[in-house]
C-alpha cells in the first residue's frame, strides 16, 4: 500500500546545515543511507539556514534550485535529510514536480527492504502506514497512483481519499492485533530461555559495524550480509558454542543509527528490547571507521533510551584486517575483566579470544576457590567484595579471613599476585560443565 521509491530510482538529495550540526559527517551518512536504499544519486544540494521555513522547509530560492535540478537531471525523487511536515512535503512536491521523501520515509524504506522475520515485516508496515496516514490529505491527488482492481472496495459516494483512509485504518488495526500475538509468542520463548537459564548474548552496534558478519562467523551459518546499511532488521537468535558442552544464545539486532526518528524507535522498541533482557551485550564497533568514538556514544544513547545501559557490555573492535597496527587481543578493565576484544569477523582472527572473553564475562558455573587472607590483606578482601566474588566468609581467632570466592581462577591468581598473597591451588576443572536444557 505504501509507495516506496523503486530501487535504482534517480534521486536528488537535499541536506542543509543548521547551527550546531556536524555538516560533513551528517552529509556523508545521508549519502550512504540513500545508497543503501538503492537510490541512484544524481546530485546533492546543500545550503544553510538558521531555521526551517514553515511552508517549504527551505527558502523559495532554494526550492527553485531544487526544481531546476530535478528538471535538468531527470530526478524522480527528492530526498531530504530532515523531518518534513506533511504540508511541507506537499508544497515541495508541487514546486519540484517530483516525489519528496523525508528522512523518516527514507529510513522506513530501508527497513522495509531489510525486514526478515514476520514480526519485522509487520513492524515496518505498521510504521509506514502510520507515517503515511498523517500525509494522506486532500491535495495529494497530483501524485495519486492508479488503483488496479479495487472492485467491490469502492463504496457508493465514497471518495478515493475516504477509501484510502478507511483501508489504512483497518489495516493498522489488523497489524496491531497480529503484532500482539507475535510478541506474546516471543515473550514466551524468552521466558522459556530464562527458565532454562540459558544466557543470551545480544549483538548491538552502529549500522554497518559488522554485526551480521560476526554473527555468522561465530555461529557458522551464512545468512544475508551485505555491504549495505541495515542488513539486519530483526533479532535473529542462534546457538553459539563457547566450549564443548557450553552454549549460549547469540542474538543479532537491528543496526543503530544516529537520529533515528522517535516514532521509529517506538515501532522497533520490541526488537530493541531484546537487548535489554540480554545477559551480555557485544557492542560491535567498526575499528576502521574514523568516526568510531562518536558512534560508540550514539549507540550508548540508544541503549540508555531503551533502558539497556545497565546490561554488562563487551566491546568488539571489528575489521582489524583493515588496520595494520591492530593485533587481535583482549583489553581488560581495572578489575581484570575483559572489556574490549580486537577481531576481524571477515578473516576470523581474534574470534577465539572473543569466545574466551564472552565465557569469562558470562562466567557460567564459576569456579569457587577457598582462600585464606591474613589481616594485612584487607585491600584484596575489599576488592573481592566490590567484584561480588565473595560467596562466604569466616574469621578465625588469629584475625584471618577464610573466604569462598567465585571467580575465574586466572583472575583470582592475578589479584593474589598483585596483593602479595599466595594463590589458592588451581581447581581440577576451571569451568564447570554447564548444560543447555532441550
Ligand atoms: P546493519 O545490519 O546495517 O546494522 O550492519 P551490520 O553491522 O550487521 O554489518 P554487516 O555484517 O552487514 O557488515 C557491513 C559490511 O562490513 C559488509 O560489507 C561486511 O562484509 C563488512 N565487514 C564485516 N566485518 C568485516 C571485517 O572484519 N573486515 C572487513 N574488512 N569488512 C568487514
Amino acid at each position: 500500500m505504501f509507495e516506496r521509491p523503486k530501487a535504482g530510482q534517480r534521486a536528488l538529495l537535499v541536506h542543509l546545515q543548521f547551527p550546531g550540526a556536524d555538516f560533513e559527517s551528517d552529509r556523508q551518512e545521508f549519502i550512504e543511507l540513500a545508497r543503501s536504499a538503492g537510490a541512484e544519486i544524481v546530485d546533492v544540494i546543500g545550503g544553510s539556514r538558521r531555521e526551517p521555513d514553515p511552508g517549504l522547509f527551505v527558502g523559495s530560492g532554494k526550492a527553485q534550485e531544487i526544481a531546476d535540478t530535478v528538471a535538468a537531471t531527470g530526478a524522480e525523487l527528492v530526498i531530504f535529510n530532515h523531518a518534513l511536515s506533511p504540508s511541507q512535503e506537499r508544497n515541495l512536491e508541487k514546486i519540484a514536480k517530483a516525489r519528496v521523501l523525508d528522512r523518516a520515509g527514507l529510513i522506513l524504506d530501508i527497513f522495509a527492504t531489510r525486514a526478515r522475520s514476520h514480526e519485522g515485516k509487520l513492524q515496518v508496515e505498521l510504521a509506514q502506514l502510520q507515517h503515511i496516514a498523517t500525509r494522506l490529505i486532500r491535495g495529494w491527488t497530483h501524485l495519486e497512483r492508479q488503483r488496479g482492481g479495487g472492485i467491490g472496495l469502492r463504496g457508493p459516494g465514497e471518495t478515493q481519499l475516504e477509501m484510502d483512509r478507511r483501508l489504512i485504518r483497518d489495516r493498522i488495526g489488523t497489524l496491531k492485533r497480529h503484532l500482539e500475538v507475535v510478541r506474546g509468542r516471543r515473550a514466551q520463548s524468552r521466558k522459556a530461555r530464562e527458565r532454562n537459564s540459558v544466557p543470551t548474548v545480544s549483538l548491538v552496534g552502529y549500522t554497518n559495524a559488522g554485526k551480521s558478519t560476526l554473527f555468522n562467523a561465530l555461529t557458522g551459518d551464512a545468512t544475508f550480509a551485505s555491504n549495505q546499511l541495515f542488513a539486519t532488521l530483526d533479532t535473529t537468535v542462534r546457538r553459539l558454542a563457547l566450549k564443548s558442552g557450553e552454549t549460549v544464545l547469540l542474538a543479532d539486532t537491528v543496526g543503530f543509527i544516529r537520529d533515528l526518528p522517535h516514532d521509529l524507535i517506538a515501532a522497533f522498541r520490541a526488537t530493541l528490547e531484546e537487548a535489554r533482557d540480554a545477559s551480555l551485550l557485544l557492542h560491535v564497533v567498526d575499528a576502521a571507521d574514523p568516526e568510531r568514538m562518536s558512534r560508540i556514544g550514539q549507540v550508548e544513547d540508544v541503549l540508555r533510551e531503551i533502558g539497556a545501559l545497565e546490561v554488562p557490555r563487551l566491546q568488539v573492535f571489528n575489521k582489524i584486517d583493515l588496520r595494520d597496527s591492530e593485533a587481535p587481543r583482549i583489553e581488560r578493565d581495572e578489575h581484570g575483566a575483559p572489556a574490549r576484544v580486537y577481531v576481524s569477523a571477515r578473516t576470523g582472527v581474534g574470534l577465539d579470544l572473543l569466545r574466551e572473553a564472552i565465557l569469562e564475562r558470562l562466567q557460567p558455573g564459576l569456579p569457587e576457590s577457598e582462600l585464606v587472607l591474613p589481616p594485612s590483606a584487607a585491600r584484596l578482601r575489599a576488592q573481592l567484595f566490590t567484584q561480588h566474588a565473595v560467596r562466604a566468609e569466616a574469621i578465625d581467632e588469629g584475625g584471618n579471613f577464610h573466604l569462598r570466592v567465585a571467580m575465574p581462577y586466572q583472575r583470582l591468581r592475578g589479584l593474589c599476585a598483585a596483593a602479595g598473597v599466595p594463590p589458592p591451588p588451581a581447581p581440577a576443572h576451571l569451568i564447570e560443565e554447564w548444560e543447555l536444557s532441550p
